[in-house]
């Protein structure tokens, strides 16, 4: 991947990143060292973004131009008794974000979402100028990471339409990348199947809901490549091509694990699918998790992206096989 658009921005302020600690901010940090560019991360322990003054210091403290926010309040079950806090979180922490990105001139604010806010209203591929919801099909996670959008949508249509003529040709930027499934370094299905199949010779899972999964340092690359362009603000959907199950996907990647020969207890014919309604969990999830991604591939040609699209079992195939390689050394 190019990062050549990258040098549009201002150098000399840091680019700030919330969600230090998360898998996408994990993966921020690796690219954004590898670039050189100056920026600052922040953990759970420098900025609570259940505290409004924390965040407006530490916006205040360090001035971005660019802000990556990939913290987020992701735990899909708990939300449901935890509302507030997710709202909160997922909310009115992006919307202070996006308050104060909406009055710096090419200022950018890179935030992350979710399929979680579609519920079943189709059975392709969603597209960013689809309806959202049913609102009430939607997991509280779900409304929560929707309230976040609109929010920034609000702010920045707010700041365009109230007239700022000194800054006509410096409008700020505003990218909400929606995604799915993500794995990186950190809990995820992956891991879980991996581990699984490591101590069980036969697993169960869900084979009726469909998704990509998607790649936290790809997501990075993409956030940081985004930021850098000057194309359009709005929502774009991150996923590679292609499309599976839970079932297909963990069917992948433990037959990918085995081929490096370590491990492995659960034979590919006893990973056994299910429906959904045999795995109840307090969260309901979308059957259809798919995301088109032909506007975000549009805009990588126009940000001269020179990597190819990726499809997910390329990405998923390079994770197994490095997972598994560094728990054998560990
Ligand atoms: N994971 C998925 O499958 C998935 C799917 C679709 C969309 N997304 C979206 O992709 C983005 C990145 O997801 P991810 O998988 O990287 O998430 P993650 O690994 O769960 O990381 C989220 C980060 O947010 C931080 N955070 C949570 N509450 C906070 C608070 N009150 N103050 C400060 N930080 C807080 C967490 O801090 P701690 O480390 O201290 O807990 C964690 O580091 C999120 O916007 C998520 O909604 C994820």
């Amino acid at each position: 991947m190019s990062y050549s658009s990258f040098e549009l921005l201002d150098h000399s302020r840091p680019i700030l990143v919330f969600g230090r600690d998360g898998q996408v901010g994990k993966a921020l940090q690796v690219c954004l060292k590898d670039l050189q560019v100056p920026a600052v991360f922040l953990g759970r322990s420098d900025c609570d973004l259940v505290s409004e003054f924390s965040i407006i210091e530490m916006l205040n403290r360090y001035q971005p131009q660019v802000i990556i926010n990939a913290a987020a309040y992701t735990a899909v079950d708990e939300a449901e008794r935890e509302r507030e806090l997710a709202f909160t979180i997922n909310a009115k922490a992006p919307e202070l974000m996006a308050r104060y990105i909406a009055n710096v001139a090419n200022g950018v604010l890179v935030h992350y979402s979710t399929d979680y806010v579609f519920a079943d209203a189709k059975k392709e591929a969603y597209l960013e100028t689809d309806l959202v919801g049913p609102i009430e099909h939607l997991n509280v996670y779900g409304q929560s990471k929707l309230a976040g959008e609109l929010a920034i949508e609000a702010v920045f249509n707010l700041a365009r339409y109230s007239g700022r003529p000194s800054y006509a040709d410096k409008f700020a930027s505003y990218f909400i990348l929606r995604t799915s499934w993500v794995y990186g370094d950190g809990s995820n299905f992956i891991r879980t199947m991996l581990r699984l199949a490591s101590e069980r010779d036969k697993l169960k899972v869900v084979a009726d809901q469909m998704g990509a999964p998607t790649s936290a340092q790809w997501l990075a690359e993409v956030g940081i490549q985004i930021a850098g362009s000057r194309v359009k603000s709005g929502i774009y959907h991150a996923v590679p091509d292609g499309e599976t199950s839970w079932h297909g996907l963990a069917v992948f990647a433990i037959e990918t694990a085995a081929t490096c020969g370590e491990g492995i207890e659960v034979k590919s014919e006893n990973i056994l699918p299910i429906p959904a309604t045999n795995y109840p969990v307090p969260a309901r999830r979308p059957y259809n998790s798919r995301l088109s991604n032909a506007k975000l591939k549009k805009a990588m040609l126009e940000m001269a992206f020179t990597s190819e699209y990726p499809h997910w079992q390329e990405q998923v195939e390079v994770y197994v096989k490095e997972y598994v390689s560094n728990s054998l050394k560990s």
